[in-house]
C-alpha cells in the first residue's frame, strides 16, 4: 500500500521488514470505525470525542480569530508571547517553527516574532522580564496569547500572572494586550470575562492535542502572519482521504495498521525521524500525539493493560552521529517514520573547490543531492538490519502541507485507538500528576 497525493505521499512498501499481507489484518477494526468518524464530519458539530475532525471546515471559529486578529494585530507587532503547555502550544510551535524556523529573524525583520512560554523556566522569564519587556515602546508592539483547555494549568496560569504584573506595571493596562484561550466552562474563561479580557472558546470535546485547527493553533499562527485558510484546506482535503473506506488510498488506515502490527511485533519505540531539520517541532508535536493518545493504563473494557508506543523524535542527518549506532545495532525495538520534503533546487558545491582533493564524491553535487544519498543510504541499511520503516514525503513545507500532515497523524490516531481499543482521546495519567502538584502547592 501507500498513498500518492502531489502534496504528501506515503510510503510502506520499501522496507523489507514487513510484507503487505501481514499489515492488512491489522486495518479492519479501523476500516470499520471510517463510516462512524464519516457520520461525525456530516453533523459538523462538537458532540463526540472525534469532533476535532469538523474543525478545519468550521467557518464560525474561522470568522472569530479573523475579527479578533484584525482588532489586535497593527504594523507595529513586534512579539507574540504564547503561554501555554502540552496541548495547548505544541501545534502551533510545530507550524510556526517549520515555517519561520531559526533563522526567520534574519530574513524577515518585520514578521513579529512568536516567543514559546510553556513551562515556568526562569531563564525565559528573565529574558522577558529583563530584556523583552523593557525594550517595548508601546502596548501595540507586543500581544500576550495565553492558551489553557483546562484553564487551570499551573504553569500556565503562573506565566500569565507573572508576564501581566510586568506588562502592566510597564503600560498602565495589559489587559487589552491580552488574549484567553480555553473552554466555555472553566474558571479561567469566568474570571477572564470579569477582568474584560477577550476570549476564544476551545469546544468542549476537542482535547488540547488534538486542538491545532481550533482557536488554539489558528489565533496564534493567524496574528504571527501564518495562511491559516491554507492551512485548514490543507486538513480538509486530508480529512477526505482520510475517510475512504479503500485502504490502498487511505494514509491513515495504512499508518495505523502498520503501527500496531509494529507494536503486536515488539516494536514498541516509534522514531519520527525528519530529514529537513525545521520539522524538530512538528516530530514533538507527534510525540505528544501518539504517547498521550496510546500510552494508557487500561483498555476500553477497564483491563490493566499498560499499553503504548513510545515516540522519540531524531534529526537527520544530526542525530546518525549521536544515536545511529543504537539505533542500528540496539535493540530491535524501533518502527521508523522517515520525513522529509520533496526539495529539488539546493545548493550547489563550489566550481572551484578548496580542498579539492578531499571527498571528492561530493564535486558537482548540491546540498539536495547530498541528503537525499544520505536518507537513501539510511533506508538501505535499516533494511539490512530488517529494521522497519514508512516514508512521509511533503512536497513542500507550506501551511497546505503541514496542515494535512497533522490531519493525517490525528485522524492516525483515532484509528490506532480503535485497532488498539485504546481511549485515545483522554490522560488521566497526566491529570494524576496535576492533581499531585496542586496538592504539594496548597501545602
Ligand atoms: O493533551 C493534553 O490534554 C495535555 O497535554 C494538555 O494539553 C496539557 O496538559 C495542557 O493542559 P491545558 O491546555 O489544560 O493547560
Amino acid at each position: 500500500m501507500s498513498y500518492n497525493e502531489k502534496y504528501m505521499k506515503l510510503n510502506t512498501k520499501n522496507s523489507d521488514a514487513y510484507s503487505q499481507e501481514e499489515i492488512l489484518p491489522y486495518a479492519v477494526a479501523g476500516i470499520e470505525y471510517l463510516q462512524f468518524l464519516q457520520q461525525v464530519v456530516d453533523t459538523q458539530d462538537y458532540r463526540t470525542d472525534e469532533s476535532s475532525i469538523n474543525l478545519p471546515t468550521d467557518t464560525n471559529i474561522l470568522d472569530q480569530v479573523q475579527q479578533l486578529a484584525t482588532a489586535k494585530v497593527s504594523g507595529s507587532l513586534r512579539y507574540i508571547f504564547v503561554v501555554g503547555i502540552g496541548g495547548s502550544n505544541l501545534g502551533t510551535k510545530a507550524v510556526y517553527d517549520a515555517l519561520y524556523g531559526s533563522y526567520a529573524d534574519w530574513f524577515s525583520g518585520d514578521r513579529p516574532r512568536m516567543i514559546f512560554v510553556d513551562t515556568n523556566n526562569e531563564a525565559t522569564l528573565k529574558f522577558l522580564i529583563e530584556v523583552l519587556i523593557p525594550a517595548l515602546n508601546s502596548p501595540d508592539e507586543y500581544l500576550l496569547v495565553t492558551i489553557s483547555k483546562s484553564g487551570g494549568t499551573t504553569e500556565t496560569i503562573a506565566n500569565t500572572e507573572i508576564l501581566l504584573e510586568k506588562l502592566s506595571l510597564k503600560f498602565g493596562d495589559a489587559k487589552s494586550r491580552t488574549v484567553v484561550i480555553t473552554d466555555e466552562d472553566s474558571a479561567y474563561w469566568l474570571a477572564s470575562g470579569e477582568l474584560g479580557v477577550d476570549r476564544l472558546p476551545i469546544p468542549a470535546k476537542v482535547g488540547g492535542r488534538y486542538s491545532v485547527f481550533s482557536a488554539v493553533g489558528l489565533f496564534p499562527l493567524l496574528v504571527a502572519g501564518v495562511d491559516v485558510v491554507s492551512f485548514r484546506q490543507g486538513a480538509t482535503d486530508m480529512r477526505a482521504d482520510c475517510l475512504s473506506l479503500d485502504p490502498s488510498s487511505n494514509p491513515a488506515i495504512q499508518s495505523s495498521a502498520l503501527l500496531a502490527w509494529a507494536k503486536s511485533a515488539g516494536y514498541v519505540i516509534c522514531d519520527t525521524f525528519v530529514f529537513n531539520s525545521e520539522l524538530e517541532s512538528l516530530g514533538r508535536w507527534y510525540r505528544q500525539l501518539l504517547g498521550e493518545s496510546i500510552g494508557k493504563e487500561f483498555n476500553l473494557d477497564g483491563d490493566l493493560v499498560n499499553c503504548g508506543i513510545t515516540p522519540t523524535v531524531s534529526v537527520g542527518s544530526t542525530d546518525l552521529h549521536s544515536v545511529g549506532q543504537l539505533y542500528l545495532g540496539g535493540p530491535k525495538d524501533k518502527i521508523t517514520t522517515f520525513v522529509h520534503v520533496n526539495r529539488r533546487v539546493g545548493i550547489e558545491m563550489p566550481v572551484e573547490r578548496s580542498f579539492p582533493t578531499v571527498l571528492t564524491t561530493i564535486n558537482k553535487k548540491s546540498t539536495v543531492d547530498i541528503m537525499q544519498a544520505i536518507l537513501g543510504g539510511t533506508k538501505m541499511a535499516y533494511n539490512k538490519k530488517h529494521m522497519p520503516f514508512m516514508e512521509v514525503e511533503l512536497s513542500n513545507v507550506s501551511p497546505y502541507e503541514l496542515g494535512a500532515f497533522m490531519q493525517f497523524k490525528m485522524m492516525e490516531m483515532m484509528l490506532l485507538g480503535k485497532i488498539l481499543k485504546v481511549n485515545p482521546f483522554d490522560q488521566p495519567n497526566v491529570e494524576a500528576y496535576k492533581i499531585e502538584t496542586k496538592k504539594l502547592l496548597e501545602a
